[in-house]
């Protein structure tokens, strides 16, 4: 990671602790994220409501998959196997539940509590291929574990 990427993931996570509400820490890891990765079209914080991930904030088209069964999707799997998943061409991946017609690479990483538990997941879309590499996994995986500190605050 380049400086400018730490500053960026400190200037992150200095917005999810300092933010009022955990709704709040919500909405600015969003914001936060949108502003910085720019090579992502959509970015957007769903929550795991009993076997259904719920969507809470977005930035971006708006999407027709507003609940996603944890059985679905990229974003399902991604909750289901509570780990990071990045797909460089979701044209190729059977699992993609298709938002957008333009949308090419996904990256969704999963809001994970100390007893690994989910709590929701952080979910980025490109209209590029393979848009998401090293750097954007670990900055969007730094806001994760930022807000899951949070949440066991709470
Ligand atoms: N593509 C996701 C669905 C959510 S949209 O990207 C906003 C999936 O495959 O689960």
């Amino acid at each position: 990671m380049t400086s400018a990427d730490h500053a960026l993931a400190d200037r992150l996570v200095h917005a999810i602790d300092a933010a009022p509400t955990l709704d709040d820490a919500l909405r600015a890891t969003v914001s936060g994220l949108a502003d910085s990765a720019e090579r992502s079209d959509w970015v957007g914080i769903y929550l795991l409501d009993g076997a259904t991930l719920v969507l809470h904030n977005e930035i971006g088209k708006p999407t027709p998959h507003t609940r996603i069964p944890l059985s679905q999707g990229l974003c399902g799997a991604a909750a289901r196997e509570r780990r990071t998943i990045v797909v460089d061409d979701v044209r190729e991946d059977p699992r993609y539940l298709a938002c957008s017609l333009t949308t090419r690479s996904e990256l969704v990483v999963p809001i994970l509590g100390n007893r690994g538990q989910v709590f929701g997941e952080i979910d980025l879309d490109s209209d590029q291929p393979a848009a998401f590499g090293p750097d954007a996994r670990r900055l969007v995986e730094t806001a994760a574990a930022a807000l899951a500190a949070r949440w066991d605050r709470v």
